[in-house]
Parts: C-alpha cells; structure tokens; sequence
C-alpha cells in the first residue's frame, strides 16, 4: 500500500478496505467535501492551561467526522437514503500548537508564522483592517456543519458554551450554500462555483468520465495534493492536511455595475458576456472558452447569436483546457478560472499547473434573500461574501503561489496580462487588456481596470491533525 502522502494517483476503490486503519484516524473534509449546506466555524483562543485544553480536546476528539465515517455515511445514503449526521473538525494553528507544548519542528515557516505575516507577500489589507475576532491570535478553528440550519445553531451554541470553559470564542462565521434554478451552487455574483475540484478517489473520476469526459482536463488527483505524513503522531498511517481559511467581502452591486460597463464598453455590449471573460464561466457555469464556435463570426455584428451559454445534459462541464484558446480571444488570460487554474496554458506547462491545485471547501455567508435582488441598486455592497477555503499540502507552494505569483501578478502569464479581475489585489495593477469584441484581439480603446470588489476581512493557516493526535 502507498504512503497516501507521497501517492500522486487517486485512491482505487479495491484499496479502500486496505486504507481503513488512515481513514479512521484521518479528519473527514480533506479528500471529499462534508457536502452540508450550512457550516459555523468557530474560531478560539486558548485561555487555560495546556492540560486543561488538551483534555477538552481528548474528550472532543470522538465526536470528530473521520474520513471513514464520511465514506460509510455516503454508503448509507446511496443504500437507503440516510442522511449524515452532524460533521465536526478541529484544526489548530501554530500558536495553537504551541500552546498545546507541540512540537513544530516539522512544519512550514509560512504555517507557523500565520496569515498576518503573509500580509505582505499577498498584498492583503493590514491587520487593523481586518475584522476584530481575525486580528486576534487564534489558537484553533472548530469546524460544523449539516443540512439542518436550525438544529446546526443549537449545536453551535452548545460547543461554544463549552469552548468557554478552555478559551475565548474571538469570532464565529456562519456560512450558508446558495443554489441557482439548475441545483447548481453559487456564490453572491451569481456564478456556479465549487465545479472544478480534485478528485481523489477512482470512483469519482470515474463517475466524471462517464459524464462529460476527461480527455481534455482529468480531474484526477493524488492524495499528495493535500496530505502530509503527520509530524505530530508517529504513526505510519496518520495524516494531516493543511487549511487555509480567508473571510472574502463581495460588494456584490459594484461588481454587476462594473460587469454592465464593461459590456457597454464592449462592441458585443452583453454584460453576460463580459462577466464570462471576468470569470471564465457563464453564470450558469458553461465555460467562456467552448461558447466560441456559435460566437465568433469573422467581423460579426454587434451582437452575439443568443444563446451562447447552453448548457449541455450531462451538466456543467469541466472537461475543457486552452489549447484552442491559445491566444486567450475567448478566455482572457487574466479570467478568475485562467487565473487560478491555467490548465496546462502557462509557462510551466500542464504537469506544473496541476501541482498548484487546491481543494477548495468555500461556503458563502451573508443574509440575503434565496433570489437575486430584481436590480443591481437593490444588491448588497458588502456583509455577504465567501469563507473561502481550501486543504493543501503545501501552504507557500500551493495557495500562496496562486494568489501572490498568478492571481496578484499583472504580468502572468504575460506582461501586462493583468490581475485577477475577481480577487486580484495588486496597488499597481495595470488594467486587463480587454477586448473590444469576444473571441477578437483587438483591445478596448479606453482600458477597464476591473477590480476591487472582493475584501479579505481577515484569515489563518490551519493545520488539521490526524485524530490520534488529540489522545
Ligand atoms: C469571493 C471570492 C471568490 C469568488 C467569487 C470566486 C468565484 C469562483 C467561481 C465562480 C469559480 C468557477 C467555478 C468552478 O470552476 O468551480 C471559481 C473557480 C476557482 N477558484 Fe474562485 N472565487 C473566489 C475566491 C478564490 C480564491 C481566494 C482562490 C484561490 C486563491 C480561488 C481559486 C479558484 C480555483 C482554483 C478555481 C477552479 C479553477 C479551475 O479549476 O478551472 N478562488 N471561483
């Protein structure tokens, strides 16, 4: 049996059994999603001492979702219907662990020394910006989730009544799943996200190739991607995962705004299509770069042949790269999807950028009606935004990279491409080189710089133990 930790192929469901001793001790939501539509995340600074911490902890540990409790639950409910119970996951920072007497030889610089000494590196708002509870230093994050929104806050409640007796709860994030008319989730600019994803066990790839294909991007992933062999416990099987958790503010209404003007500004002048060069997927998900064919009429007219976003039956697809967008006429280089994940079209080429991946774990948060507001006047121009996070193997190799050597860099993957309009923060951005008509070159006369309309309020870099870990 491979160590899972240096395994760079997906999980074979012949060697599940096998792996049954690593699934049990390791935490559930690294290799798949809890998949509950309402999660609290509780974040805690240890007060007491480390024998009365680590005893609260011990006591708490059998209550925690194992991945091996995931796989049976996903077991029930395929057989009869049963839903999941509540999950639970604690991950710990580096002062955390500290407080807990860990030793912290085994980890990373950038884990150790947490988010507000990445500031720089990542051009995020100073600490005084962020909210209260983020400015704090945060010991660990208590993780819940389930389907039952009520039930879900009376648990809450209850765990932060008795986080009380080891610590200070500095901040709490409720977070809520927002589904669009197909089923599909979205997040607060109406767009279908949580689609692209690593997928470590066999039969979910194949469940993929059987459903819209994985010839031109396989989604396939080694638990290598997110799993380290787990410095704080001896054991051969136990592993951990790094988190990264960032509060995102989405000014929901400038965002549309600026989508409307730069559709005006744009010869095509249809604002779903200029958020689909911003984003690199339609609303509804179908992905910019395939809606060229039916698009791109030599010298066209002035609009677009409508639709340009069908999606098709097997759902949206995923099974798309830029090979045939070499020059970025229909993704932009700069889009959050290009960005993010180029899929083999930046210089380090296909097996590099698949090194970079994250399994994104995101909730959005925020009160807002299920519908979209009737007009943009009407959305929201902050308070609702995304929890974003994601398990990694790597903190400075894997998300760091993302954000500060792609998403930040105007010159990635050329000079002058631009930042991310979506999550781009660079205070000396250059404006996106728009084009003045999709799938054409020719750029915009007055340039658009497209950015500023997500707001990091805060975050920490987490580290989730295997369960032994907490006696
Ligand atoms: C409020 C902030 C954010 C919004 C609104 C947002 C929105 C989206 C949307 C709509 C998608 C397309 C759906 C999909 O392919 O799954 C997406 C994909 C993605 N996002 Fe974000 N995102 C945000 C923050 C971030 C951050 C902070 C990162 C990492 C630094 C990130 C990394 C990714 C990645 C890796 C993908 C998948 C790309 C692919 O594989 O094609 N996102 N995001």
């Amino acid at each position: 049996m491979p160590n899972l930790h240096q395994s760079a192929t997906p999980i074979l469901t012949a060697q599940i059994p096998a792996l049954a001793p690593a699934f049990e001790r390791m935490q559930g939501n690294i290799l798949k999603s809890h998949g509950r539509d309402h999660a609290v995340n509780i974040f805690v600074h240890f007060t007491k001492p480390k024998a009365s911490v680590k005893a609260f902890l011990k006591k708490y540990a059998p209550k925690l979702t194992t991945l091996a409790k995931q796989l049976k639950e996903r077991q029930e409910f395929k057989e009869s219907g049963l839903e999941g119970e509540i999950f639970r996951g604690v991950l710990l920072t580096g002062k955390g662990l500290s407080h807990l007497g860990a030793s912290l030889a085994g980890f990373p610089a950038e884990f150790k020394n947490g988010m507000k000494s990445s500031v720089p590196r990542l051009n995020d708002p100073a600490v005084p910006l962020w909210d209260p509870g983020f400015r704090q230093e945060i010991h660990a994050l208590f993780i819940l989730a389930d389907d039952d929104r009520h039930f879900l806050s009376r648990e809450a409640r209850a765990l932060i009544g008795r986080l009380s007796t080891v610590g200070n709860v500095v901040q709490v994030e409720t977070g809520h799943g927002r589904r669009n008319d197909n089923g599909d989730h979205i997040e607060h600019f109406g767009y279908v996200d949580g689609r692209s994803q690593p997928l470590f066990f066999e039969e979910e790839v194949a469940s993929e190739q059987s459903n819209g294909g994985i010839d031109k991007w396989d989604p396939a992933a080694g638990p290598n991607l997110v799993l380290v062999k787990d410095p704080l416990h001896a054991h051969a099987e136990s592993y951990g995962s790094f988190f990264v958790f960032r509060k995102l503010d989405q000014d929901v209404r400038g965002f549309k705004r600026a989508e409307e003007n730069l559709g005006n500004a744009q010869l095509n002048a249809d604002k779903e299509i200029a958020g689909a060069q911003v984003v690199g997927r339609f609303e509804n998900g179908a992905p910019v770069t395939l809606a060229a064919a039916a698009t791109m009429s030599p010298g066209g007219g002035t609009s677009l042949p409508a639709p340009v976003d069908d999606l098709p039956p097997t759902g949206v697809p995923n099974n798309f790269n830029y090979d045939a967008d070499a020059a970025g006429q229909r993704c932009p280089f700069h889009a959050h999807i290009r960005k993010t994940n180029p899929r083999g079209s930046s210089p380090g080429g296909l097996d590099f950028d698949r090194t970079k991946r994250l399994a994104r774990r995101g909730i959005p948060y925020g009160d807002r009606p299920e519908k979209e507001e009737p007009s943009i006047d009407l959305m929201p121009s902050g308070n609702v935004g995304l929890l974003f996070g994601c398990f990694v193997a790597d903190i400075a190799q894997q998300f760091e990279f993302v954000q500060g050597t792609w998403v930040n860099n105007n010159s990635f993957p050329h000079s002058n491409d631009g930042i991310d309009p979506v999550i781009g923060q660079n205070p000396s951005s250059t404006p996106q080189p728009w084009s003045q008509r999709y799938g054409q070159m020719v750029p915009l006369a007055t340039p658009i710089d497209f950015k500023g309309f997500v707001r990091m309020r805060g975050g920490e870099y987490f580290y989730a133990p295997s369960v032994p870990f907490f006696g």
